[in-house]
């Protein structure tokens, strides 16, 4: 696969050039389809979807993808994309700038590039196993607050919420008066993002799927966070339930959300 430095920059090129599409349909009226009562798909999901399974298929033509929009369902295999080209699209819908473009790369068993685009806040993330995450180009590391009553928390709501609305609930009385506040920007891998660049000190959400965090994983551990599923155990690509944090108070948040309902 040769140089990874070298790939990463083409693969921040790719998404930058998608993002692109975004800025410009961020003027236009949306066209929206429901996959869910509040799980919603414009038209921008769709192409910039396409753009970058063109644009990245020919940086790695052996590589398959598992994209949200049209390969929701695919294999990994021992080399795959892992896309999420609109990340926040009920922010989109309504105008709301968090906004975010995530791309992963899958290589045998292990997320070894992700980057993420905020194209409407001018944000870029990335990141590359063993070789750090950058902010726009500047190295980023995790926040150093150990302390749970200074840390800001974000965390995200499933699309299956009548399911899900009891432990949402409790585990909001227990962190919101634990901690300094709770964020729910509304895009997965903005808030994963904003873990490995220490505007938060920890996330957790139930539901993700692989696209929402696969490269945002690898930016906080490449920032120097920890990522796990709520029981503290490793997080694999996939798992049911993430708590993301800067290591720091990655103990004393997950017991704040365990000990309100058992994972
Ligand atoms: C959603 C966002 C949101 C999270 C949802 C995700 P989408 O992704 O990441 O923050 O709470 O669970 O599905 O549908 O906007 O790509
Ligand atoms: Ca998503
Ligand atoms: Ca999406």
């Amino acid at each position: 696969m040769g140089n990874m430095s070298g790939l990463l920059r083409k693969v921040e090129q790719a998404v930058q050039a998608a993002g692109e599409i975004i800025i410009n349909n961020n003027e236009k009226p949306r066209t929206i389809r429901y996959k869910g009562r509040n799980d919603l798909v414009t038209d921008t999901d769709l192409a910039v979807e396409e753009e970058l399974k063109s644009r990245l298929s020919r940086l790695l033509p052996e590589a398959v993808f598992l994209a949200e929009e049209t390969a929701g369902d695919a294999a990994l295999g021992d080399l795959a994309w892992v896309i999420d080209p609109v990340d926040g699209t009920t922010n989109f819908a309504h105008g709301l700038p968090m906004v975010a473009t995530s791309v992963g790369l899958w290589k045998c068993g292990k997320i070894v590039l992700g980057v993420v685009n905020l194209p409407l806040l001018g944000e870029l993330f990335s990141a590359e196993r063993n070789g750090g995450a950058t902010m726009n180009g500047n190295t980023i590391r995790v926040s150093a607050i150990g302390k749970i009553e200074q840390s800001l928390v974000a965390t995200g709501f499933p699309y299956t919420i009548e399911e899900n609305l009891d432990e949402v609930l409790a585990q909001l009385k227990a962190v919101l008066p634990a901690t300094q506040g709770i964020r729910r920007p509304g895009a997965a891998a903005l808030d994963l993002a904003y873990v490995a660049c220490g505007r938060y000190e920890g996330f957790y959400e139930r539901g993700l799927k692989p696209w929402d965090t696969c490269a945002g994983v690898l930016l906080v551990e490449e920032a120097g966070g920890l990522v796990s599923r709520y029981d503290e155990n490793p997080y694999a690509l996939g798992d049911n339930n993430i708590l993301a944090t800067n290591g720091v108070i990655h103990a004393e948040l997950g017991s704040l959300i365990r000990g309100c309902c058992p994972a």
